[in-house]
């Protein structure tokens, strides 16, 4: 079982294949470890609501070597991560949104200018330049650092900077590699062993930067890096520790730029795959003026009130988010005493509980038509919620205090994590998404183009094969999005010409 997980192409469909088989809870032996997956809705919320289980910090451990230790996103759900999570929350309110999108906008028109510089038959990996959006976008509205990962692109900047982004990758390469081969450090003869270990190291020395610059001073009031030096620590009256706040730092960054990045990348991808999403998508934006009309000379940047009426595009946003959550494992419990799961399961002490949201949003018995790319599903109201006719347990076995009462609606759409853990930056990346997709098809129309040669997709493979992008298709799973660019033409509704060339 282990080995189908980690060497099959495609494990998240695999355990979406095994739900369809066994059922919406069913166990799995990995390794010593004993497996509870559960893609049931209503069960899966009362693990993930319930104050009996916490993340099993044994195995988010594998993060440790990369975030320089325990971080709110891989420590238990004790005091420590209370008050960092407290701390940092505001940062992501309604109000700094208002902050962050000028930000946002203006780093995705860095990215379309790039895209402008290569012609209709230059190969992009979008991806990959995602990738580099997002993370100019967590420097710039969370540390004030200019990280210049774009603009490196284009060979104005320095290589230290242009190396950020691969630093990124490398170091979560090897992070894999750490996990799929055990005792790997132990190998310190090997060259990729070696290069890997420096490429942490050179990663931490990023992390260390950032520190220093928030530490110089250069922190905008609200910001996340202004949060954190502020936050205190749970157990004594003063701040966090340079040792406390750099895993902090470190996962922030890490947890706000790889999830977007794929996220819009998968999004793009789909939309390039239906040319009616796409006509519609263009056409919502051409309604809210933002297309760029014959006589007139700029795009309009994109503002705070276009971002609510782009109902359209943010119908595509969640489909894609379904199709294709980013964090596609999910979430893991553990439970130190017998866990009661609805009215008559129960779960041993010890096993873990894994509710794998690629399945939970994918299998047939929580949704209708679920392989279908359908942002229309989003249009009308709830959704998100549980479908009561569709749960597939007998009745009797919800029947517990838990699952009844709390009067909190089951969800069977779970990309952000349900539950007290669930995503803290997701109204940053809610806005990045919607940014993002509408500033880049402001411009171009994107089209899949064919894949590269066996050895460039080897030198891009990253983990996200195991907890992004390994989802299956040919291209998506290796984590390339080849794509051309083509600048929109055509009319809008009053007859004038659109061009954004
Ligand atoms: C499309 C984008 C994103 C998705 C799909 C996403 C999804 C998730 C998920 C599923 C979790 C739970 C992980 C777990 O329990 O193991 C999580 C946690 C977290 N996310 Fe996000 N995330 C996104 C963007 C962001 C951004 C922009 C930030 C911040 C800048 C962020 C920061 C965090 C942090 C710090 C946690 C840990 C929270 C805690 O345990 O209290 N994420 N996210």
């Amino acid at each position: 079982m282990m080995s189908t997980l980690v060497f099959r192409r495609d494990p998240h469909r695999y355990v979406t294949e095994l739900a369809e088989q066994y059922g919406p809870v069913f166990k799995l032996r990995i390794l010593l470890f004993h497996v509870v997956c559960i893609t049931d809705p209503i069960l899966a919320s009362e693990v993930l609501w319930s104050r009996l289980v916490d993340k099993p910090r044994f195995l988010y451990s594998f993060l440790d070597p990369f975030l320089g230790g325990e971080s709110m996103l891989t420590s238990h759900t004790n005091m420590h991560w209370r008050s960092v999570r407290k701390a940092v929350a505001p940062a992501f309110s309604t109000s700094n949104m208002r902050v962050a999108l000028p930000c946002v906008v203006d780093k995705s028109l860095a990215l379309v200018n790039h895209l402008r510089s290569g012609d209709k038959s230059t190969v992009h990996n979008m991806d990959r330049l995602l990738l580099r959006l997002s993370m100019d976008i967590i420097g710039d509205f969370g540390f004030q650092f200019d990280l210049k990962v774009i603009q490196g692109l284009e060979g104005t900047s320095s290589s230290c900077t242009t190396d950020c982004a691969d630093l990124l990758i490398g170091s979560t390469q090897e992070i894999v590699s750490r996990v799929q081969q055990i005792g790997r450090q132990t190998f310190f003869w090997r060259k990729d062993v070696r290069h890997g270990r420096q490429v942490l190291g050179c990663f931490r020395g990023y992390v260390t930067k950032l520190l220093k610059h928030m530490k110089n001073g250069h922190t905008r009031k609200g910001s996340i890096a202004d949060l954190l030096l502020q936050a205190q620590s749970a157990y004594a009256d003063k701040s966090l520790t340079d040792r406390q706040m750099f895993p902090e730092i470190a996962a922030l960054f890490f947890a706000g730029s790889d999830t977007t990045a794929h996220a819009a990348a998968f999004i793009l991808y789909l939309i390039s795959q239906s040319a009616d999403v796409e006509r519609r998508v263009v056409s919502e934006i051409e309604d809210l003026t933002l297309l760029k009309c014959s006589g007139e000379r700029q795009l309009r940047a994109i503002e705070y009130a276009d971002l609510s009426r782009m109902t359209y595009l943010s119908a595509v946003i969640k489909e894609g988010l379904r199709m294709y959550p980013p964090v596609a494992l999910g979430q893991l419990r553990i439970s130190s005493s017998d866990f009661a799961l609805g009215a008559k399961l129960v779960i041993p002490a010890g096993a873990i509980m894994w509710i794998p949201h690629h399945s939970v949003q994918n299998v047939s018995f929580n949704w209708d038509q679920p392989e279908e790319f359908l942002p229309e599903r989003w249009l009308s109201g709830d959704a998100e919620f549980a479908l009561h006719e569709k749960l597939q347990l007998p009745k009797e076995l919800y029947n517990s205090p838990t699952t009844s009462g709390q009067g909190r609606r089951p969800k069977r759409y779970m990309p952000f994590a349900e539950g007290p853990r669930n995503c803290v930056g997701q109204n940053l990346a809610k806005l990045s998404l919607c940014a993002i997709i509408a500033t880049l098809m402001q411009s171009f129309s994107f089209r899949l183009a064919p894949e590269p040669p066996d050895s460039a997709i080897e030198e891009h493979r990253t983990w996200k094969r195991s907890l992004s992008a390994w989802t299956g298709d040919q291209c998506l799973h290796r984590c390339w999005i080849p794509m051309h660019t083509e600048p929109l033409r055509g009319s809008n509704n009053h007859g004038e010409s659109i061009t954004t060339s």
